[in-house]
């Protein structure tokens, strides 16, 4: 029941010492060998090297150590029967709320302008309206799109979302599929993105979606969040929204590629806000914990959560 451990540029030492922690019996390897292939039953991957998957005989779980598959999708080596299951612990989902609601909240408060203020020794107010005069749509309203609507929710936002498909129970208005995007974008002030990647959301982001937002709102003009995936985003047509008013601000976490170019003018737009994807890493001790019991439930023939669709893509 040993354990595979491969992750593109995180350190491992951290994770073999939480897995260690979780479960002690467990065997941890981070290379695959003749002699430890065949015990080889789980696979911990964060964009795994190309290739090492796919000759494991007795891979029962393969476990995506964040909540993006979009990588792990892309590489055409990894065995079609084995069950691949994303590691979204509530540790995770809570650091994406964390930065949602500072997002918003930095943009709704008029933070910018106030740094801006005090480089410059200015006492001013600016007009400040309520968080309920505010709506932010989330596009993307899976765990992490629902968890930050419902806190930013309880921050007296107004929140409505965009999934693909509907839904029977949700704790904000949601608009379902391509025909409702138009109507849910007409009532959005600050546009969240929580988005997987797919072919469908690739490039979702562009000055054509930006057009459609909410004109003469309570704040100066649109807001664009994106903690989603770079490749949604189309970096020129943010740069010429922003500087041509159809957005007021933006927020990024994610850029395709990553690090973000050097000479991308994201950098020093004065009203682009630029994080390296730090929204919410994966933690080793919160997640190996959590996936360690999803484990358990596999060997006791219970159901997974958060098992992924290879047809959706996410
Ligand atoms: P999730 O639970 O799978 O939810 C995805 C949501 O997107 C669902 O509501 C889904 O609709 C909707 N969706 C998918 N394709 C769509 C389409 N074509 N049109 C409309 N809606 C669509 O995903 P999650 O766990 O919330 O994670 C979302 C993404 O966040 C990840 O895939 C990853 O890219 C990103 N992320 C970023 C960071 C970071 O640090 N920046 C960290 C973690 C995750 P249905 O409900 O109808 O299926
Ligand atoms: C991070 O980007 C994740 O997908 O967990």
């Amino acid at each position: 029941m040993t354990i595979l451990l491969d992750m593109k540029g995180w350190d491992p030492h951290p994770w073999i010492a939480a897995i260690k922690r979780a479960d002690p019996e467990r065997q941890v390897v981070t290379a695959v060998a003749q002699e430890n292939a065949s015990a080889i039953r789980y696979a911990w991957v964060w964009r795994p090297r190309t290739g090492i998957l796919s000759n494991l005989p007795n891979l029962e779980l393969i476990v995506n150590l964040g909540a993006g598959v979009d990588a792990l999708l892309a590489d055409a080596t990894i065995p079609t029967h084995v069950p691949i299951v994303r590691a979204l612990d509530p540790n995770i989902t809570m650091r994406m709320t964390e930065w949602i609601v500072l997002q918003v909240l930095y943009h709704h408060r008029h933070i910018p302008a106030y740094l801006e203020q005090q480089r410059q020794r200015i006492w001013r107010a600016l007009p400040q309206p309520a968080a309920s005069a505010v709506t932010v749509g989330i596009l993307g309203c899976g765990a992490l799109g629902t968890s930050a609507g419902v806190a930013l929710r309880h921050v007296g936002f107004e929140v409505i979302g965009w999934s693909r498909t509907a839904k029977e129970e949700t704790r904000f208005k949601v608009f379902a599929g391509g025909d409702c995007l138009p109507s849910f974008l007409g009532q959005t002030d600050i546009l969240v993105c929580l988005l997987p990647l797919t072919p469908e959301t690739r490039g979702v982001l562009s000055y054509g979606l930006f057009r459609q937002l909410k004109r003469g709102g309570a704040l100066a003009g649109p807001v664009l969040v994106n903690a989603g995936r770079g490749a949604q985003q189309i970096d020129a047509d943010i740069l010429r929204a922003l500087d041509d008013g159809t957005l007021w601000a933006a927020s990024l976490d994610v850029f395709d590629p990553e690090p973000l170019a050097l000479t991308s003018q994201l950098w020093a737009h004065p009203r682009a806000f630029v994080t390296p994807h730090i929204a919410a890493d994966s933690e080793p001790e919160a997640m190996s914990g959590y996936v360690i019991k999803q484990i358990r439930r596999h060997e006791q023939g219970l159901p997974l959560d958060m098992t992924v669709d290879r047809g959706r893509g996410y």
